[in-house]
This record gives structure tokens, sequence and C-alpha cells, in this order.
């Protein structure tokens, strides 16, 4: 068959937000783990889609770590930004950092799609951040049940190009 397409992918959000659980439930099911733990730094994982081959940058997102994440954007294609619904308290410190993102040099210009995870319940009105130059999408997700993920990859495989 075709080779599919390889692209890089960052998977960004808080920590304790399920980026690590989003990941693991899109990767072929016998490479998936149990056991997910706090991400130290960065892993790096692989998954398909359709068309494409992704390579995804799966973050920290614990504080001391996101000084880290500026510099995978240049080589990044797309990013997944993933918020707890649930973690009111800290929504204030997720939309600081998406538009942080946003606005970093390396982003601004870039048609780079942006996918939304609202993962943990539906956060479609919480969220309230504008992206006016870049394709984006926001999907409910349970990462625990594998709810709503496939929905979000065919979107980033549509967008990316
Ligand atoms: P860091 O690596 O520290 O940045 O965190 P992370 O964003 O990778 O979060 P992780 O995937 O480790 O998940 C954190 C916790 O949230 C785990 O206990 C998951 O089981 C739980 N979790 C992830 N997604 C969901 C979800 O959709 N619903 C519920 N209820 N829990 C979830
Ligand atoms: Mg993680």
């Amino acid at each position: 068959g075709l080779k599919k397409k390889e692209v890089n992918v960052l998977c960004l959000g808080l920590d304790n937000s399920g980026k690590t659980t989003i990941i693991n439930q899109l990767k072929p099911s016998n490479t998936q783990t149990q056991d997910i733990v706090p991400t130290i730094g960065f892993n790096i994982e692989k998954f398909k889609s359709s068309s494409l081959s992704f390579t995804v940058f799966d973050m920290s997102g614990q504080s001391r770590y996101r000084n880290l994440w500026e510099h995978y954007y240049k080589e990044s294609h797309a990013i997944i930004f993933v918020i707890d619904s649930g973690d009111k308290l800290r929504m204030v410190v997720a939309k600081e950092e998406l538009d942080t993102l946003l606005n970093h040099q390396d982003m601004c210009s870039r048609r780079m799609p942006v996918l939304l995870f609202a993962n943990k319940s539906d956060l479609r009105e919480a969220m309230s951040s504008n992206i006016k130059d870049k394709p984006w999408h926001i999907c409910a997700s349970n990462a625990v049940k594998g709810e709503g993920l496939q929905e979000g990859v065919d979107w980033l495989q549509d967008h990316i190009r």
C-alpha cells in the first residue's frame, strides 16, 4: 500500500488533564499500557490514522516542565491541547498556557491545526479562547473509555497539510 505521510504532533495541557491517557488510547492495542503515571519531561509515541503516521510528543504538563514545550513548536505539524473539564480551579491557568502558546513567535502566522480535547466531561461553553488565524476544533472526550478521541484524530487528519 501507499506509505502514510509522517507528521509530528505536540500534545500539551496542564498536568493531570489526561494527555497520556488519550495518546495511550490512540495507540495500537498491543502497545497500550495499563498503568499510566505522570509524565516526566516527555515521551514520544506513535499511532496511525487511515492516511497519516503520527509521531506524538506527549509532554509533561507539570509547571516545572512547561518551559520544554516551546522547543518543539517549530517541528510540529499540529497541536493537541487537552483540558480537564472538571478542574475549574485551574481553568484560568489552562487558558493562560493556551494563550501563551498561540502567541508564541514560532506559532504566529502559521496555519497549524489546533485540536482541543475538553477531556473528562463537556466544556463547550467554558472554552472561550479565540483562535482566529488557525483551523481549530474542540471535542468532548473521555479518555478512560476512549470516547471522542477518534473524532479528534479524523479532524486532525483532514486539516494537516
Ligand atoms: P501529566 O503527564 O502529569 O502532564 O498528566 P497527563 O495530562 O498526561 O494526565 P494522565 O493521562 O496521566 O491522566 C491523569 C489522570 O486523569 C489519570 O488518573 C487518568 O486516569 C485520569 N483521566 C484521564 N482522562 C480521563 C477522563 O476522560 N475521565 C476521567 N474521569 N478521568 C480521566
Ligand atoms: Mg502524561
